[in-house]
């Protein structure tokens, strides 16, 4: 039994990326392990984001979770900036971080082109909230997308520098990322990662889409050249494809392979976009079942629980570096 961390930033609403590179594997982890998920929501406006909108993402996000699976019997949902230890472990890690690595961070240089107006110091920050996150619990485990490696490995090195300069104090955490589905690739551009701020809606399909726009996104997919319903190397739009048919629907790739031998493209993502309407209907229907007083509560508990454990570090860290407690 590990601890597991994992976390999801409230913006737009989630995408079959967000699912199949992350939050299924949440719904796994969590028969076996001690789970915390979290919305991380002070993560989200290093982006500017509509006050309003914002608050109505953060309770999405949750709903999102709970949707999808993720049990509040058998794991912790809370919001970050309910548990106001994140932000004050992350003004100390700030002071053992360098901003020599905070510069090699791949995400934080994309978001730079990106949001060119506004690469605010919360952006460059990002990850040290993130190693907050991930040290304030003693995780073991975090399972995320093949993008977030990078910045779990940074917590490692955070918590190991902490560790050399004031005494063993936290756990150095491994990333989680699944083989298969690590990086779900976008609709109209198979060479780039399925992401909420793409330009074109056509890019991904969001968990709320309306199951038949969702269905006809699938329809008018980039294909590769040749017919072969194929995956492998020089045909990354078909590999997608598989990896979201095998993931959604149990099958694994080979056998899709082999029961599209000899049928077109059209066959295919006729069949897929069937497969991916069910899936959001499904998912749909579960998620307008929850109220908004039921994911409050479930917010409610998980915030307290979590409460709990972060003062509790928090006296160790403090301790740690000298300042009273
Ligand atoms: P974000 O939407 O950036 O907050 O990401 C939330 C989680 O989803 C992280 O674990 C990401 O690694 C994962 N994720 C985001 N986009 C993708 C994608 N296209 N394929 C697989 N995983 C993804
Ligand atoms: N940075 C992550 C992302 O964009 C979200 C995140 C914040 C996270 N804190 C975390 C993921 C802690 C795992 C653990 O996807």
């Amino acid at each position: 039994m590990s601890r597991i961390f994992s976390g999801i930033q409230p913006t737009n609403n989630l995408h079959l990326g967000n699912y199949l590179g992350a939050v299924k594997n949440w719904v796994n982890l969590q028969k076996d392990n001690e789970c915390f998920f979290c919305v991380v929501d002070l993560h989200a406006i290093t982006v500017y984001q509509d006050p309003k909108v914002l608050r109505q993402n953060i309770l999405a996000a949750a709903k999102t979770y709970l949707a999808l699976g993720v049990d509040p019997k058998k794991a912790k949902i809370f919001v970050q900036s309910d548990v106001k230890e994140h932000t004050e472990l992350a003004w100390i890690l700030n002071t053992v971080a360098k901003i020599s690595e905070l510069e090699r961070m791949t995400q934080f240089k994309d978001k730079s082109i990106q949001h060119k107006s506004n690469i605010n110091v919360g952006l460059f920050d990002y990850p040290v909230l993130m190693a907050a996150d991930i040290l304030l619990y003693d995780t073991n485990l975090v399972p995320v997308g093949e993008d977030q490696k990078q910045h779990v490995e940074l917590t490692r090195v955070l918590a190991k520098q902490f560790n050399h300069l004031y005494g063993e104090t936290f756990v150095a955490p491994e990333s989680l990322v699944n083989k298969f589905g690590a990086r779900i690739m976008g609709l109209d551009d198979p060479t780039k990662k399925m992401s909420k701020s793409a330009a074109s809606a056509n890019n991904y399909v969001a968990l709320l889409d309306d199951p038949k726009v969702a269905a006809k996104k699938i329809m008018r997919a980039v294909t590769d050249s040749g017919s072969e319903i194929k995956s492998g190397s020089g045909k990354p739009a078909l590999t997608n494809l598989l990896t979201i048919y095998s993931l959604l629907s149990g099958e694994t790739v080979k056998d899709l392979e082999k029961k599209y031998i000899g049928s077109g493209y059209g066959a295919f993502k006729k069949d897929l976009s069937e497969v991916v309407e069910e899936f959001l209907k499904d998912f749909q229907k579960k998620y307008n079942n929850i109220s908004d007083a039921e994911v409050l509560k479930v917010l409610n508990t998980g915030a307290n629980h979590m409460r709990g454990l972060a003062e509790k570090k928090m006296k160790v860290v403090k301790n740690k570096i000298g300042l009273l407690v």
